[in-house]
């Protein structure tokens, strides 16, 4: 039986105000994200090990004009800052942190350590520690959010970095903070997360589910008495494994977020599985919406049972499109994305606008040259396809309440995806639909994102708004005949986001794998 498309949005039927931090950033020492993309790298000024420099001017040196008073790259703070709005970002790690040792990256830079560096090879200079970390975020105007070495790290060790960046008071590592940056004022992090990915088996530390909460919950302990303050983040899974459940169990009164990872490329459970399809890629973040649905209901089990009142929200810290066999540990997981993977990037942040009852951060892995919509060279950059969704709901998805829709959609036509994606719902809808109304000065704004997945069908849609009033539209789309296109160097955008104004007349047409944020001015 054939469905009708059709989309009704209901305005008054608020799910959430959407988090700015929906659209946080991920920084890690791996490859050319913080040795490359936050500082220069060049043929001598490469302090981390080059295993993979790029491939464009790999022998220049980055222009001190390019770079800030401090030696940061201008051009990546100023599209971070002003272009994406990135307004928290979650550091050192990733697998990094799960051996790293804070103390190695403070203090004078030709004293710092080198270190072997065990979760992605070759060699860490410690050059970029917390106080450039906390330097780079006051100019970027980001919120730091960091996470704790749990892994080969102690717990003393934690206190001490809390300490380091928090204290205010006439003690040992708050001085030695105002010693090495030269301010009293402290780094004031407020987000800290209690380890990374502590139940995978690539983890320098790996845990069992028990024996990490059990410790988990000492720290949470001990860190709230250095900073009663702080929000702490516990590692969670995918949000719908026994691990998610275990660890809730035991931290839901200790604890403000719960952290789920995914990525969209592999399956959350089958990280040997490649997704290379067109369908299994760009409908693949169904698969969150899932986790998330589930790691709702672990929440709220556990909030019952320890009588616990507040809410605990999800920091979704590290989400993207990666392709394991493109993204290598050899070429610093420098994936170059094509059109396809913009579609799904665009699901993905329908799945956070969607969800944002309860998604209260979203870190996109990575900000920089890491499977990242951003690539850097010594002199210049490229935006990737991905920028683009990430761009846009940033722009016009963010200072809003998220609203309800209902899609009526043919759902994905090839072979049957993988159980992982929507084991209870079925196959995905091709139209991919999120909503969110604001209002500025008085005047409302509709802002309505739908991706159109299908392939090769384009769709004519009846879009109702409930009890609203349509006076005019402006029109962002993103669309290229080949899938495969990508945006490079050397060559103009191929993929690329084109605006126009039109009239309304309470329908659209959808072409196919197309997306397109309409923003409907309402009466
Ligand atoms: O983002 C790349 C890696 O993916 C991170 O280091 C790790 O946490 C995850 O497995």
């Amino acid at each position: 039986q054939t469905v009708q498309p059709a989309i009704d949005v209901f305005p008054s039927a608020t799910i959430s105000p959407v988090s700015p931090y929906l659209f946080s950033g991920f920084l890690e020492h791996l490859g050319r994200c913080i040795y490359g993309g936050i500082l220069p790298a060049g043929p001598t000024n490469f302090p981390h090990t080059p295993r993979n420099p790029c491939p464009k001017d790999q022998f220049t040196e980055t222009p001190k004009e390019l770079l800030t008073k401090d030696g940061f790259r201008k051009d990546v703070i100023e599209l971070l800052r002003d272009e994406l709005r990135v307004p928290l970002v979650r550091w050192p790690g990733g697998n990094y942190v799960s051996s790293y040792h804070w103390e190695d990256g403070v203090g004078p830079k030709d004293q710092r350590k080198r270190r072997p560096e065990l979760a992605w090879g070759g060699e860490e200079s410690n050059q970029f520690g917390t106080d450039e970390f906390i330097a780079w975020c006051r100019e970027t105007k980001i919120e730091p959010y960091i996470i704790l070495n749990m892994g080969t790290g102690t717990l003393e060790e934690a206190l001490r970095w809390i300490e380091y960046c928090n204290g205010t008071g006439d003690t040992y590592h708050a001085n030695l903070r105002r010693r090495n940056t030269g301010r009293d004022e402290p780094h004031n992090v407020k987000y800290w997360g209690l380890g990374n990915e502590v139940w995978g088996e690539w983890q320098v530390g790996q845990q069992t589910a028990e024996a990490y909460a059990e410790k988990a919950r000492q720290w949470a302990h001990a860190i709230r008495l250095i900073d009663p303050t702080i929000k702490l983040v516990v590692c969670g899974q995918t949000g719908l494994d026994q691990w998610d459940s275990v660890v809730l169990d035991v931290l839901a009164d200790k604890i403000d977020l719960t952290s789920l990872h995914l990525y969209t490329g592999f399956g959350p459970r089958d990280r040997t599985q490649k997704e290379k399809e067109y369908g299994r890629g760009v409908y693949g973040p169904d698969a969150a919406e899932y986790s998330i649905e589930i790691c709702r209901g672990l929440i709220n089990k556990a909030r019952v049972a320890k009588n616990v009142s507040k809410p605990i929200k999800i920091a979704f810290d590290e989400y993207g499109v990666w392709d394991e066999t493109v993204g290598t540990p050899e070429n610093g997981l420098e994936q170059y994305y094509n059109f396809a993977d913009a579609l799904a990037m665009a699901s993905w942040l329908n799945v956070f606008v969607r969800q944002s009852d309860v998604v209260d951060i979203a870190c996109i892995a990575q900000s920089v040259n890491v499977i990242s919509p951003l690539i850097t060279s010594a002199t210049g950059y490229f935006k990737q396809t991905i920028y683009h969704p990430l761009h846009l709901f940033s722009k016009y998805m963010r200072d809003g309440v998220a609203v309800k829709v209902q899609v009526d959609s043919p759902a994905f036509a090839g072979e049957t995806l993988p159980q992982w994606i929507s084991p209870i719902k079925g196959q995905p809808k091709d139209l991919d639909v999120s909503a969110v109304l604001s209002s500025t000065d008085g005047k409302k704004t509709l802002s309505v994102a739908v991706v159109n997945r299908s392939e090769s069908k384009s769709y004519d849609v009846p879009l109702r708004i409930a009890f609203e009033t349509v006076t005019d539209v402006e029109v962002h789309e993103l669309w290229h005949e080949n899938v495969q296109a990508r945006n490079g160097w050397g060559k103009e955008e191929e993929v690329s986001v084109k605006t126009r104004k039109a009239k309304w007349e309470g329908k659209w047409t959808f072409r196919e794998h197309s997306f397109t944020l309409l923003i409907l001015h309402l009466a």
